[in-house]
């Protein structure tokens, strides 16, 4: 489906009946990350997953995307859709999103789901790291950095086991636009610190990961879970950075019972 406001179309999915879930993707990623819920999931939740500005199939970005950037974003397709109330599922950098998007519009939020995601902002190194890529994706396009992340974003196990899906995700990092990176890169370089803030957070949240995301360690979530009264923590063994694709079974049956105990 697509929805145009201030010049800039925004592609997204909006499938299924049941509390509004909205699906928020990572980097370098677009909408397609959620296939897997998006099939598993419609009998109980209606899932809202667009293409984040500079992303898959939405319209180019700024030079930079803020958190707070994409959040207004998603803010002004739910207000599109009269959703006035939704769970929030972002993974990684969506994660990053969500938080920002709950910190903007509490009253939007019903629930959290944050999935192989951080509270902290970056190190000093990580900034710099992150603007050298903005640079690289401009110079040698994308593919050298989706080839770069592909051996973290599914465990090599899966990876040998699995080639289709390993290719499915290497071909949605590398078709993504430089554009659309280097702007993701100098939002996230500057996104704050909410480690102490995650402690206020006081609807339902579920923090999922996989026990071998080697990009955003386990201990993140844990830390979070720590943080964050009354959440419930789940370890999917033996997956990586894409838990949601890497064993959309034990993802999905999380994210189910998480949407049952909230009705
Ligand atoms: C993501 O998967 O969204 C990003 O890799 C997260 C990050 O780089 O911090």
């Amino acid at each position: 489906m697509r929805f145009t406001t201030h010049h800039v179309t925004f592609e997204y999915d909006d499938v299924g009946n049941g509390v509004p879930l909205l699906l928020i993707h990572g980097y370098p990623l677009d909408r397609s990350l959620w296939r897997s819920q998006i099939e598993g999931l419609q009998a109980v939740a209606r899932l809202i997953a667009p293409d984040l500005r500079g992303f898959g199939q939405s319209g180019d970005a700024p030079d930079v995307m803020t958190m707070d950037d994409y959040a207004a974003d998603l803010k002004v397709l739910l207000d599109a859709l009269n959703v006035k109330q939704a769970v929030v599922c972002g993974l990684s950098m969506g994660g990053y999103i969500a938080l920002a998007l709950l910190a903007k519009h509490p009253n939007m939020v019903k629930g959290l789901i944050l999935a192989n995601t951080r509270a902290g902002a970056d190190s000093e190194q990580a900034r710099e790291a992150r603007h050298a890529n903005a640079k690289k994706a401009f110079a040698e396009g994308v593919s050298p950095i989706a080839e770069a992340m592909l051996p973290k974003m599914l465990t090599d196990a899966t990876r040998e086991s699995r080639p289709s899906l390993a290719t499915f995700v290497q071909a949605m990092m590398s078709k993504q636009r430089a554009n659309g990176v280097a702007a993701a890169l100098r939002g996230m370089a500057a996104r704050p610190d909410r480690s102490d803030w995650i402690k206020s957070i006081n609807i339902p949240t579920l923090i999922v990961t996989g026990s071998a995301d080697t990009l955003i360690p386990p201990g993140e979530s844990e830390a979070m879970h720590k943080a964050i009264p009354g959440s419930k923590l789940v370890v999917i063994p033996e997956v990586a950075h894409l838990s949601n694709i890497e064993n959309p079974e034990a993802f999905n049956a999380a994210v189910r019972e998480f949407l049952g105990r909230l009705k």
